[in-house]
């Protein structure tokens, strides 16, 4: 059995900045408010016609390629994890697959927001383990500012999210005592509804949906059940942690970098004392880019190892929490 390693990390974030005083315009909030519930303090938003989920997507995966030191034509397949896809169908990979120009190569799409980067690492930890690809190119990207409510009505949602993308090659390892560890992945679809966008989807037709309330329909923008939400990611994130840690028979002091889903800077400083790690343990970053969903964990992992915190023989965990509820870590060995 292979090993499968992540070879190289790429990110991009949209140039326009909007910091929490710009928000403080759109609808009745403030800074200090933000601030101290989130950890955020600014944000990426899209702000014209040539940006999309699937253009962040391919800037980043360039810079995963180049990482890697590989030729895009080596790349063998591509998992993209997005709640926030181009089109309703088909499905972001196609997207990517005709932007990046990479033959017919097969293309699957990873539904499992803010745990979708895991869930997707996971899927290309198997295939290169069997040996059945070399190179697959995993991506997260989310567009969400288009699609937020702006006004004070949204505003305990829409001051949280931000657009960005973040891609990695995983491929096959020349060591086997280097590469992914274990990946572990949860769901829970009975809290589906507490942090979800209902509207537009098969339950509730576009064309009813203008029909009927139109624009002042609730089911069009995200909800989330905050304090719930909450609960839930500060007992799960520890008991997806532990269960890596205890299967590969390490504790929480052989962690050199935990790298969180950025939710909230809240809950990752909860966590964090919950398992009684150092500030050095940590990485967060949720502060410049606000929440990216799928896209945070890859954005942070190439922050993280540009700024030399992601060094060769490491043990870095990485670990989400979200909608779904979906839950999952995966355990490496750098
Ligand atoms: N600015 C100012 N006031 C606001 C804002 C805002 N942006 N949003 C809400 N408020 C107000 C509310 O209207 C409410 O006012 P009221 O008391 O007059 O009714 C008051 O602030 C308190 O609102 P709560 O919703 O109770 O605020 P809370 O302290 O619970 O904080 C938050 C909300 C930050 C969402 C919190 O519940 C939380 O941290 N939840 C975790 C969920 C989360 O962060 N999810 C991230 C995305 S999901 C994921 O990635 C896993």
């Amino acid at each position: 059995m292979n090993s499968a390693m992540i070879k190289g990390t790429g990110y991009y974030v949209p140039k326009n900045v909007v910091t929490n005083e710009d928000l403080s315009k759109l609808m009745d909030t403030n800074s200090e408010w933000i601030i101290e519930r989130t950890g955020i303090k600014e944000r990426r938003w899209i702000d014209n016609d040539d940006e999309s989920t699937s253009s962040m997507a391919l800037e980043a995966s360039k810079n995963a390629i180049t990482d890697a030191g590989i030729d895009k034509s080596e790349i063998d397949f591509i998992i993209f994890a997005t709640l926030s896809p181009d089109y309703y169908f088909p499905g972001p990979g196609v997207t990517l697959q005709k932007e990046l120009d990479i033959d017919t190569i097969g293309a699957l799409d990873v539904r499992n927001q803010c745990s979708g980067f895991l869930y997707a690492l996971s899927i290309a930890d198997q295939y290169i383990k069997t040996g059945m690809y070399n190179n697959i190119l995993v991506v997260g990207s989310e567009y969400h500012s288009g699609g937020l409510d702006k006004t004070t009505r949204g505003r305990g949602v829409s001051v949280i999210f931000g657009d960005g993308a973040g891609a990695a090659i995983v491929s096959k390892s020349p060591d086997k005592n280097r590469g992914i560890l274990s990946t572990h992945l949860h769901s829970q679809g009975e809290h589906a509804e507490e942090l979800a966008l209902i509207g537009p989807s098969t339950r509730r037709w576009v064309p009813e949906i203008i029909d009927n309330e139109g624009k002042d329909d609730q089911s069009i923008y995200p909800y989330m059940n905050g304090t719930f939400v909450f609960k839930q990611a500060v007992t799960r994130f520890p008991q997806v942690i532990g269960e890596a840690l205890q299967q590969n028979n390490l504790q929480t002091t052989d962690i050199d970098l935990l790298i969180p889903h950025q939710a909230n800077l809240r809950i990752s400083q909860f966590v964090q004392r919950s398992m009684k790690l150092t500030d050095d343990q940590v990485f967060n970053n949720i502060q410049k880019y606000g929440n990216t969903t799928a896209a945070s964990i890859p954005i942070a992992l190439a922050e993280a190892k540009l700024e030399g915190r992601v060094k060769e023989g490491d043990l870095i965990c990485l670990a989400a929490f979200g909608s779904g509820f979906t839950w999952a870590s995966a355990l490496i060995r750098w």
